[in-house]
C-alpha cells in the first residue's frame, strides 16, 4: 500500500480524495499495490465527512512520518507551500502539485532538490487544470523540437471574451457575469491582468527550453482595454479577440508573450470557446497539434494531480528527470519580437493614408458599419521595437492596438 498525505481540503484537495476514492480499483491496479489517504491537513475539521477520522492541524505528523511516500500539496499561494513542499522533497518524500505560482515562483529549485533525492516534483495540474500538456510534451513529444506554443491558459477571460464576441456584451457586464457564476474572484486582477496565463506560459517555456523563465521577463498585457467596438472590428475581419499566452523559438532564441490577440477564424484556438482551455502546440517533426479541455475545476484539476501521484507511485526513489535545470533562459527583447498589429486611428483614413503606408507599410484597411470617425488597419509584419516608433508620430489618434496571432 502506498501512503500519501493531502495538503489543504478546499476544492482541488477534496476533489483528490473523491478521485482516488471513486477509481480505487483501476488506480490500485495503475500504480500496483493500493493508494491510501494517511494524512489530510487542514486547519479546519470536517465533522461527518470520510476524512474527518485522517485529519491533522500540524504539518510536522506527515513530513515526519516514513511512511507517507507521496505528498499532494493543494493548498494554493507561496506560502506556507513553499516551505512544505520543499521540506516534504528533502524528506524523501515525492510531491504532485497544482499550484502554479509556486512552481513559476521556485520551480528550479525544487525540481534540483527531487533529483537530488531521488523522488519526484510533478506539476501537471498547474497548466491547464486537467488538460494533460506537461507529461506529452516531456515524455511524448521528445523526438521534436517544439518551435511554438500557443495557449489559452485562462477560463475566465475566456469566457469574457467569448460572449463579447457572440452577445456583444461589454467589458464590464460580463466581468459581472463571470463573478456571478463563480469563474473570476471577487478580485479578479490575476485573471484579466494576465497573470494567471503568464505563470503557466513562463512553466511551459521552461518545460520546452529546459531553462528556468522567469514569469517576470515575460511581456504581460491582459483583457481589460477590450471593448466592443474592437470585438466589432474583429468580426468584420473575420477573426476574434482572445487572450493568448505564447511562446515561441526562432533558431537560438525563445520569445514569450501574454497579450490579446486577433484570430483568424481558420486557427484551431478560434473555436475554443467559454471557460475551456486549449494548448496548440507545433513541433517541428509532428506539425500542429492541440491539447484542449477543462482547464479549472475539481475534478479536473484533481485528475491531473492524481495522474502524478500514480506516476510517482509508479516511480518511488526513482527520478523522473521532468523539469529542467536552474540556468536562467534569457528571453528575446520584446522589441524584436514580430507580428501584424491591427490599429483604430481616429480621423480620415484618405488625408493618412498615404503617411500611415510610409509608417507601417502595406496596409490592410477595416471599417465597420456604424462607427464613425474612425477606421481601422492591419500593419505588414513588423517588430514591436518599430512599431512602438512609427506609432509614436500618430499617439493622440490612435484609439486601440491589438496583435494579430498566425
Ligand atoms: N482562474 C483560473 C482560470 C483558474 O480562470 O483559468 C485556473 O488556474
Amino acid at each position: 500500500m502506498v501512503k500519501i498525505a493531502v495538503l489543504g481540503y478546499g476544492t482541488v484537495g477534496s476533489g483528490v480524495v473523491e478521485v482516488i476514492r471513486t477509481n480505487q480499483k483501476v488506480i490500485g491496479e495503475r500504480v500496483g499495490e493500493e493508494l491510501s489517504v494517511k494524512y489530510v491537513l487542514d486547519l479546519r475539521d470536517f465533522p461527518g465527512d470520510p476524512v474527518q477520522d485522517v485529519i491533522t492541524h500540524d504539518f510536522e505528523d506527515i513530513v515526519n512520518d516514513e511512511e507517507v511516500k507521496i505528498v499532494v500539496e493543494v493548498m494554493g499561494g507561496i506560502e506556507p507551500a513553499y516551505t512544505f513542499v520543499k521540506r516534504c522533497l528533502l524528506a524523501g518524500k515525492s510531491v504532485a502539485t497544482s499550484n502554479k505560482a509556486l512552481v513559476a515562483a521556485h520551480g528550479s529549485e525544487l525540481i534540483r532538490i527531487a533529483k537530488e533525492q531521488e523522488v519526484n516534483f510533478l506539476f501537471e495540474a498547474s497548466v491547464g487544470g486537467g488538460i494533460p500538456i506537461l507529461r506529452p510534451l516531456h515524455s511524448s513529444l521528445t523526438g521534436d523540437v517544439i518551435e511554438e506554443i500557443i495557449g489559452i491558459l485562462n477560463g475566465t477571460t475566456n469566457y469574457m471574451m467569448t460572449k463579447m464576441f457572440y452577445e456583444g456584451a461589454d467589458y464590464d457586464e460580463v466581468l459581472k457575469e463571470a463573478q456571478a457564476n463563480g469563474y473570476a474572484e471577487r478580485n479578479p486582477e490575476a485573471d484579466v491582468e494576465g497573470h494567471d496565463a503568464c505563470r503557466k506560459i513562463a512553466i511551459l517555456s521552461s518545460v520546452i527550453s529546459g531553462k528556468q523563465v522567469d514569469f517576470e521577463d515575460i511581456y504581460c498585457e491582459g483583457i481589460t482595454k477590450i471593448t466592443v467596438q474592437d470585438m466589432q472590428y474583429a468580426k468584420a475581419m473575420g477573426k476574434t479577440i482572445k487572450l493568448l499566452a505564447t511562446c515561441k523559438r526562432d533558431g537560438d532564441s525563445i520569445s514569450a508573450m501574454v497579450s490579446p490577440c486577433l484570430l483568424s477564424a481558420d486557427h484551431p484556438l478560434f473555436s475554443v470557446n467559454g471557460v475551456f482551455n486549449a494548448i496548440f502546440v507545433r513541433g517541428n517533426m509532428l506539425g500542429d497539434a492541440m491539447f484542449y479541455g477543462s482547464g479549472a475545476g475539481k475534478l479536473p484539476t484533481a485528475s491531473a494531480v492524481v495522474g502524478d501521484i500514480v506516476e510517482a507511485a509508479k516511480n518511488l526513489n526513482r527520478n523522473l528527470g521532468n523539469g529542467w535545470i536552474g540556468e536562467k533562459l534569457e528571453l528575446e527583447k520584446k522589441d524584436n519580437v514580430e507580428h501584424q498589429f491591427f490599429v483604430r486611428m481616429k480621423g480620415d483614413r484618405e488625408a493618412l493614408q498615404e503617411s500611415l503606408a510610409q509608417s507601417f507599410g502595406d496596409l490592410a484597411y477595416v471599417e465597420v458599419p456604424g462607427i464613425e470617425g474612425e477606421f481601422g488597419f492591419v500593419t505588414e509584419v513588423m517588430s514591436e521595437g518599430l512599431f512602438e516608433q512609427k506609432a509614436a508620430a500618430y499617439e493622440k489618434d490612435m484609439i486601440a492596438m491589438i496583435r494579430v496571432e498566425g
